[in-house]
């Protein structure tokens, strides 16, 4: 078996890709060493620095590969209202290459990672078969690359799963990148006795989940020749829980007890965000394996094992206008 990764420098790719050599499995991948980071990736794994948007060399190297996962992506939801050619771009643009490419070199099946942020701001929780209506130019281009993945196997008779993660957290997420992932971002102004910033008043929930609770049901999605076409939350439904509560769980944790700063709320973020598990437990015997604060321990003990990192601002803000949060514009963190 041979499974081609993108993104593979990423949190989600390069947790994939242990979980695969640990099986003995041959797998490749690449990343364009945007978000993730070499340090990342395995030594063992043919590993490509190549942009997904670069046609002809997703070509080349999606050669002789039985499935592929395609985790590479912006991810960062917020930032996407202000740089949405850059999102739109990667998003789709780079999907569909990654697609082609995979279905023209005859891979038996594709996985895409899509996003929560596809549902928007429809009730909660977030059901597979609600029509989704995302709010924001990522949730838009997640939603465009799976019509465009569902239709390019349709036509050619290639099997194909989208995993709809939610909040993932865990070892090798980036903990320096201003755009993206609270508990990390947090964790690391904590330990650099930095008062950590909340948006908005801080009642807005989320449901986290352990990267190691994500890892197995994408498994499926790849391997499971019972499960295909279908499009599948993945994560935990019981974490739901406050940024201000994830705050105190964190001061505890790291004995700290400084209060956070509130900022303004950024434009078109979700109140509330849960996914439903309920087809993840029916079709791929989902259940949560790492308790919240158990996973919320993990990130803390690896950002403290790595060391705190200065913030690193490496995505242009396109629309530089009155409306971004000012932690970006004024470079804040
Ligand atoms: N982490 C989460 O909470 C979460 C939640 C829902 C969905 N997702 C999705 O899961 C996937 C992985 O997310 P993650 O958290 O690991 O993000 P990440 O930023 O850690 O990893 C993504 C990787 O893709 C690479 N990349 C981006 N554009 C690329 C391109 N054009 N060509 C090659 N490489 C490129 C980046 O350098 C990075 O290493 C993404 O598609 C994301 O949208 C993540």
């Amino acid at each position: 078996m041979h499974i081609f990764i993108t993104g593979i420098a990423g949190f989600l790719g390069s947790n994939l890709a242990d979980y695969y050599l640990e099986k003995n499995y041959k797998v490749s991948g690449c990343d364009n060493l945007i978000g993730g980071s070499i340090e990342n990736v395995n030594k063992k794994i043919n590993f490509y620095k190549v942009d997904c948007e670069d046609y002809n060399k997703m070509c080349e190297i999606i050669k002789n590969v039985d499935v592929v996962c395609h985790a590479a992506a912006y991810a960062h939801e917020g930032l996407s209202n202000f740089s949405p050619y850059m999102f739109a771009k990667n998003n789709v643009v780079g999907s569909v290459s990654v697609f082609t490419a995979a279905i023209k070199n005859k891979v038996k099946r594709i996985v895409f990672c899509s996003s929560m942020a596809r549902y928007g701001a429809i009730k909660n929780p977030y059901k597979e078969e609600d029509i989704p209506k995302p709010v924001d130019p990522y949730g838009i281009s997640k939603l465009a690359a799976e019509e465009l993945l569902i239709n390019l196997c349709e036509t050619n008779n290639v099997e194909y799963n989208i995993a709809v993660p939610h909040n993932i957290i865990g070892p090798k997420q980036r903990y320096d990148d201003p755009y993206r992932n609270v508990v990390s971002i947090m964790t690391n102004l904590i330990l650099q006795d930095r008062q950590p910033i909340i948006y908005g008043d801080g009642e807005q929930k989320r449901s986290f989940s352990d990267v190691d609770d994500c890892i197995y049901c994408i498994d499926k999605l790849l391997l499971d020749k019972s499960i295909n076409k279908q499009v599948i939350n993945i994560g935990p439904d019981e974490n739901f829980i406050t940024i201000n509560e994830l705050y105190k769980i964190l001061c505890n944790k790291m004995q700290f007890n400084k209060s956070a700063q509130y900022y303004k709320d950024r434009p078109n973020e979700v109140k509330n965000a849960n996914c439903s598990s309920e087809k993840a437990r029916k079709l791929l015997g989902y259940k949560t394996t790492v308790k919240l604060e158990d996973s919320i321990q993990r990130v803390v003990d690896y950002i403290k094992y790595k060391g705190p990192k200065k913030f690193v601002y490496n995505y242009e803000i396109e629309i530089d206008s009155d409306i971004v949060p000012e932690t970006w514009k004024k470079k804040i963190f």
